[in-house]
């Protein structure tokens, strides 16, 4: 069954939002709109070890959520990286086919919609794409987009400098434990850590009022490192509100997911984000899932259970986890 695509959807022209798309009230923007006055942390990381390492613990702790500056990337990458995701989906609708994803095959890798099962169910504003990026050995370069040409190039650059910066991160966030630098990548399983690119694409929207881009979620990776294109639409929930995320040039998005949370025991949390959508403009963002590998067994650090602070979580794979996430098990 060929999947209906939001885009080509968009592209037919509708002044009004089709039925599976209308979310709940309760859910709907136009009924929670974000807090004025509030803004996510920025941390640049050229300032002192010592100042980042506080910064980074303080915003995970606090918010699951953080925007980081002066991370080495150089700007033209990152515009490489936005031109060459945008060229492909701006490929004719039959050629973006080809790469098709087929979820309920257990086939995610590749180009994909979220199909409704039943009348009730509502579905997101998107079509995505999706792709292992690392390690090299578990890669299937065959499901990456051929067209246009330099997006094997580009991409595999990008990742090279996000395995950087992930380096960089566990190590700052094992430091705000109180832990040896190392010790939260060697839980992910160190060089086996893998790195999944989903390109997410939120076409207009003829009521964006009424529609949700990605519902509310925390992300089941350890971290998700993501960069958006000009038209803003994330929010975080903080404090019981929704926080709008502000555009900052060059930043780099940082979400604390569901692995970190259970590592830390609590301490850092997974964020609860969603994003919305914009009548005039295409939305697009790139975000780089860090999971462990799925024979990794996750639970709380032993170094930070003890007995006054018992552990808050079970340990089970991240295989385990994943398939009780996507299946609403309780975990
Ligand atoms: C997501 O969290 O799945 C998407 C976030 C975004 O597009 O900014
Ligand atoms: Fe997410």
């Amino acid at each position: 069954m060929t999947a209906e695509r939001v885009q080509a959807l968009a592209l037919g022209g509708l002044n009004k939002l089709p039925a599976q798309f209308i979310r709940p009230a309760h859910e709907r923007p136009e009924n929670t709109v974000a807090v004025d006055g509030v803004t996510v942390p920025v941390i640049s990381l050229s300032q002192p070890h010592d100042v980042v390492v506080k910064e980074v613990a303080e915003a995970c702790q606090e918010w699951g959520f953080f925007l980081i500056t002066d991370h080495g990337i150089l700007p033209s990458l990152i515009q490489r990286l936005k031109e060459v995701g945008q060229e492909f989906f701006e490929l004719p609708q039959e050629e973006k086919e080809a790469y098709a994803n087929d979820a309920a095959c257990g086939k995610f890798e590749g180009y994909g919609t979220r199909m409704t099962k039943n009348l009730e169910e509502k579905v997101e504003w998107i079509d995505y794409y999706f792709h292992l990026m690392a390690p090299a050995s578990k890669v299937n370069y065959d499901v990456w987009p051929k067209n246009p040409p330099a997006y094997r190039g580009v991409t595999e650059e990008y990742n090279k400098e996000i395995l950087r910066i992930t380096d960089n991160l566990l190590q700052l966030l094992s430091e705000g434990l109180g832990l040896e630098g190392k010790v939260l990548k060697s839980c992910l399983g160190d060089e086996e850590l893998e790195l999944e690119m989903k390109i997410n694409m939120y076409p207009p929207c003829p009521q964006p009022e009424l529609a949700l881009g990605v519902e509310p979620h925390t992300d089941m990776s350890a971290l998700t490192i993501l960069v958006p294109n000009d038209v803003p639409g994330l929010q975080v929930w903080k404090d019981d509100n929704w926080v709008a995320v502000n555009l900052l040039e060059n930043a780099l998005f940082v979400h604390i997911g569901d692995q970190i949370e259970v590592l830390s025991n609590g301490k850092y949390k997974s964020v609860l984000h969603r994003s919305l959508v914009n009548k005039e403009c295409t939305r697009m963002s790139w975000a780089v899932f860090i999971v462990p590998p799925h024979e990794v067994n996750i639970g709380p650090l032993s170094e930070l259970v003890n007995d006054q602070n018992q552990a808050k979580y079970s340990t089970k794979t991240y295989a385990e986890y994943r398939h009780r996430k996507f299946n609403k098990l309780p975990q």
